[in-house]
Parts: structure tokens; sequence; C-alpha cells
């Protein structure tokens, strides 16, 4: 693996979950892999998950994770070629990127999209800048499209919780209501995930107008009826998105298409999971939060392994 920024980064998912697993039953065994080497970690956004489980993977491995929140401690960053620079941008990434290449070996990046212009945000010019210029492997903490360290942990989840059953299962994205325009990341990145895992039966449940880019969600099942989707499934992997074809809108905020325990009834005892930060009765309801059929804390812990396998098979790559 060169760069961790989408699913077509991964050679073989299911050896790099049985990696993730590795790390979770002895998280030192690979101590020293990182002794030496330093992981940079650039916030251009908030993060909890994301940058605590990434910061003890890199530890685990005898690595330093130095965090840098860009959006607040930073030079305001220019990202578009020969840009004429007489505004409010003071360093280009062209001069900075190459920098950070000294200073670190592996260089992690979080850059949310502006959800203004979909182009732009579908180009990821932010992190395929980042690629391009500091000349050592990127690992994205979520991009303008994608958060595959969160898809990564997704699926390690769903392989812990089905255990050796042989059964494929049925995996639902079911849509949910939310007071913001949030991008669609998270959905994409798990469409594309599970597709390119290609061991479930994937079902996307959504109200019209909120379709996601094919590119991604391309093999799976889509129905705007949620109680359809919902039938026999075994995961229900619940997100809010905003549109994507009359870009960043919110269209429907319909609360009945938030999840519960009624509506669970037509399940296979899914389980329900969420990547968090979650608007609890928003898009959860306590009743599934707070009760048995979550596995959202399971699934956040899980983070730290992902990140761990990840950042190893990159350092590895760099022996
Ligand atoms: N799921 C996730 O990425 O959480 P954070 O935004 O807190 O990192």
């Amino acid at each position: 693996m060169k760069n961790f920024v989408s699913a077509a980064d991964v050679a073989d998912i299911d050896s790099l979950v049985q990696s993730a697993l590795a790390y979770k039953a002895d998280p030192l065994k690979d101590k020293l892999l990182g002794a030496n080497k330093r992981v940079g970690m650039l916030f251009l956004n908030p993060s909890m998950r994301t940058r605590l489980s990434t910061q003890i993977a890199a530890q685990n491995l005898g690595a330093e994770a130095i965090v840098f929140n860009v959006d607040k401690e930073g030079w305001a960053l220019e990202f578009e070629e020969e840009a004429i620079m007489s505004g409010n941008t003071v360093e280009h990434v062209k001069d900075a990127a190459p920098i950070m290449g000294k200073y670190f070996d592996i260089l992690c990046i979080r850059t949310f999209p502006s959800l203004q212009n979909k182009e732009d945000d579908y180009s990821e010019l932010y992190i395929n800048q980042f690629i391009k210029y500091s000349g050592i492997p990127v690992v994205s903490l979520e991009s303008a499209t994608l958060h595959p360290l969160q898809s990564l942990t997704d699926i390690i989840t769903m392989t812990e919780v089905l255990g050796k059953t042989a059964r494929k299962p049925k995996v639902v994205l079911s849509w949910a209501p939310h007071v913001k325009a949030l991008p669609q990341c998270v959905a994409n990145s798990f469409s594309q995930w599970v597709n390119a895992w290609g061991k479930a039966d994937f079902v996307i449940t959504h109200p019209e107008d909120y379709e996601l880019d094919t590119k991604f969600t391309r093999g799976a099942t889509i129905t705007h009826t949620q109680d359809e989707a919902l039938k026999d499934a075994d995961f229900v992997y619940v997100k809010n998105w905003s549109t994507y074809t009359d870009y960043g809108k919110i269209y429907n905020n319909d609360p009945e298409w938030m999840l519960t325990n009624e509506k669970m009834k037509a399940t296979n005892n899914a389980k329900v999971m969420h990547c968090l930060p979650v608007r609890r009765n928003v898009e959860l309801s306590d009743e599934i939060l707070d009760g048995a059929s979550s596995i959202v804390t399971q699934e956040a812990s899980n983070r730290v392994w992902a990140a761990q396998a990840v950042l190893a098979d990159l350092l590895r790559g760099k022996k």
C-alpha cells in the first residue's frame, strides 16, 4: 500500500482486517516497528475518535505521533495551482507539503468538503495535493468524499460480530435525519468498502433525492422504503448525508426515518452501527443507542486496530 485514502488502495481487505484483529489480540506485538519514525497528523477540521485512536495506534507501534491543528494553529493554506495569493491564504501546499515530507515518515490528514461546490469537493484536491507534494505515504483521516479508516473499522466490526458464521449477512445503510447538511463521506466510503469486500447482501435506503454517487454505490440494492430494506437485516448502519445531485442540501428531514425498536422487529436481530458523533433522538433514538442492538462503542474502539493495521502496513513499506 502506497497511500490509504480509498478502498482502492487496499489489495486484500480481509488480510487488513485480520491484521487489525491480530493487533486487537496483542496490541504491542510490533512495538518496535515504528521506532524512530514520526507520524504527522494534520487536522483541518475537528475530531475525537480519529485523532485519539490514530495516536494510540502509532504509540502501540513505537512511533511518535505529532498532531498539528492546521485550522487553528497553522497558516491558511492555498491548494489551487498557479494561484495568485493576494487573498487570505498565506502558504501554498506546494511549499508546505514537501517540508512535512521531511519532518514525518507518514502524513495523516483530515480535510472535510466545503459542500459548496461538488466538482471541487469530488476532485479531492486537498488530499491529492498532499499526496503530490509531500513525497511520503498519506493516510486519510476523512477527506472530502471518503472516510476509509472508519469503513475499515466497520468491516472489522462486522467480521468480529459474524465470527465463524458462514452465511452472507444482509447489511443495510439507512439514511437518518439531521439538523445540518452533512458530507456524504461516511456513506460513500461505507458503500465503497462493503462493495469491495463483497461478503454481504448490501442494501441502501434513503428518501428520494438522497442518491449517492453511483461510483460508490454500484452493486448495492437501493430503495426508498426503509421498512422493506430493514427486513431480515443483520446489520443496520445509520448515517445522515446531504443531497449529492443538487449538492449539499437538506430536502427531507422526516423524523419518521429515525430508527426505533419497533422498526428493528423486522430485522434478523440486527446490530446497529454508527460512526459517531451522533445526534441523539434526531439521528438515532436513545432506546436504540442504549439498547442491546447497538454496537457503536465496540465499533469506535476498533478504530485503534484499523489505524494500527494501516500504519503498520505503511511502516513495513518504508523498511
Ligand atoms: N467517526 C469519526 O471519525 O469520529 P471523529 O469525527 O470524532 O474523529
